[in-house]
């Protein structure tokens, strides 16, 4: 029997559901698309006629939002309708980690799929798909089934019925457009080959049906995880080395281009960084670690917990380097933070190493200037549990020594930023990092001035050029 698909809902209006709908929209222009969430700010400004206060920042979503919004796209918080109406809907809701009781600190907090389902469950009519786009522990699928198929669901009306598919989402912040419209496989697990069918043929309308791959349902669901595992496993991998080079003389971008070279391993994933973040990779790596430990298999939950521990380590290294070269105090220095999202063209900074490296100079009594083009400083607040100070306040003696102060800055071309600055670091790889002008910079800083480079981006010439040290992330020559 062929599906019928005319309506599709989305649950979850976050850096996953808006610009999967949004691309769905612009693919399939017959089809209507809702996306609902509960957060009313969000869809407030989802739906801002001005395009650069939407909710999360693509390069690339601006246009598709002007190409489908209030034409076959739309943003809003009628849950209840978007659920009647559609045919499928994804559950496209946010599962962190959860905080406390059973599996705390590992587990996936299901709460908000548990609430989506119930909803689902109270208000579909007929026969509808529904799609698992969130990243959920294995067995998910199972659970979601049974709460739609719970006698209250079905006494309802006899003709209710539902089909339960994964489809996780491997789009990567920064580049989430590119991802969506180029993807490298699109993965659907189920038992219902119609249901599969009728979701896949979505996808058909751009992608190549060799990319669309059909598994089990728990495939799906662990493909999700491990993929995430690996990805996050390269980058602790080569962080590690980055602390080898440093002691050895080697340098890790030389290891990187070497090893990259073996098509076995391939150069992608293989840059060093300050750690990874983002809100995926170390709640997915402890969800399986979670699985692991659930089934008795502890030697596989230390070999992945390993890759979260070492960029926990990998972070406070940074930050230990950081207070070492300054002469062992940072304690009323000024630094200058640039970058706070947790990789460049995102306004997220959910697990950004940037929170982590700053609260421990913060602790260490060092005060930051954190210049970020996309992140806002209400959020840098949230991040950092303290409010901003004031350009003109953080010119005064810091009354409360034990804790250093932060201030927001919006344009590094502000003749404040870099005065009486003993420090410049790099925790983001923005483009324009790579275009600053450090012989300028020079003339403003503390002597000796320092430049961190985490991401590798500045050019080095330049910066020694104009006078300041350099400490460049897995360089064995660093002085
Ligand atoms: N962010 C990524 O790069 C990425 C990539 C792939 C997969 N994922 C996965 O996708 C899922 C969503 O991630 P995200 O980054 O979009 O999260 P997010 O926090 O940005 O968005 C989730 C949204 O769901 C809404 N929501 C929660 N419960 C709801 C309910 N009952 N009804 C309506 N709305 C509700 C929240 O208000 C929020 O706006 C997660 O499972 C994540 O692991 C994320």
């Amino acid at each position: 029997m062929k599906i019928s698909v005319k309506k599709v809902s989305c649950i979850g209006a976050g850096y996953v559901g808006g610009p999967t709908m949004t691309m769905m929209a612009s693919k399939c222009p017959d089809l209507i698309f809702n996306v609902v969430d509960t957060n009313r700010e969000r869809i407030e400004s989802w739906n801002n006629k001005d395009l650069s206060k939407l909710p999360i920042f693509e390069p690339g979503l601006k246009a598709l939002i002007a190409k489908t919004r209030n034409k076959n796209l739309f943003f809003s918080t009628n849950i209840k309708e978007a659920i009647e109406s559609a045919d499928i809907i994804f559950i496209s809701v946010n599962t962190p980690t959860k905080k406390k009781g059973l599996g705390a600190g590992k587990s996936s907090d299901l709460k908000w799929v548990e609430a989506s389902a119930r909803e689902v469950a109270k208000y579909s009519k007929g026969y509808t798909i529904v799609v698992e786009k969130s990243t959920l522990p294995v067995r998910t699928a199972e659970v979601i089934e049974n709460i739609l198929n719970s006698a209250e669901t079905i006494s309802k009306t006899n003709d209710v019925s539902f089909s339960v598919l994964s489809n996780p989402e491997f789009l990567s912040e920064g580049t989430a457009i590119n991802d969506l419209e180029n993807p490298d496989r699109i993965l659907i697990g189920g038992e219902n080959k119609e249901a599969m069918i009728a979701l896949s043929n979505l996808y058909k309308a751009w992608v190549k049906e060799e990319k669309i791959l059909f598994t089990n349902i728990w495939s799906s669901e662990l493909a999700k995880l491990t993929s995430n595992a690996f990805l996050a496993q390269r980058i602790s991998s080569i962080n590690s080395i980055s602390a080898i080079c440093e002691v050895t003389g080697a340098d890790v971008k030389e290891v990187s281009r070497a090893i990259g070279k073996d098509s076995r391993i391939g150069s992608k994933f293989l840059d060093s960084g300050p750690g990874f973040g983002g809100s995926c990779f170390k709640k997915d790596i402890l969800n399986l670690v979670y699985l692991a430990e659930f089934f008795g298999l502890k030697e596989v939950a230390s070999f992945w917990e390993s890759v979260v521990t070492i960029n926990k380590w990998h972070q406070k290294r940074i930050s230990e380097i950081v207070v070492k070269k300054l002469f062992g105090t940072v304690a009323n220095k000024k630094l200058v933070i640039l970058g706070f999202a947790f990789k460049a063209n995102t306004n997220d900074t959910r697990e950004s190493a940037s929170i982590t490296i700053c609260k421990n100079l913060l602790n260490e009594g060092a005060d930051l200037i954190i210049y970020d083009p996309k992140v806002c400083p209400s959020q840098i607040g949230t991040d950092l549990e303290t409010n901003p100070t004031t350009f003109l306040e953080f010119g005064k003696v810091n009354v409360n020594e034990d804790y250093g102060r932060w201030t927001f800055c919006d344009n590094l071309d502000n003749n404040e930023v870099f005065k009486n600055v003993c420090a410049v670091i790099i925790l983001t790889e923005w483009a324009e990092f790579r275009k600053v002008n450090w012989k300028a910079v020079r003339t403003k800083m503390v002597s000796p001035g320092w430049v961190f480079d985490s991401r590798l981006i500045a050019n080095g010439k330049e910066v020694k050029e104009a006078g300041l040290n350099l400490w460049s992330l897995g360089d064995g020559h660093n002085n």
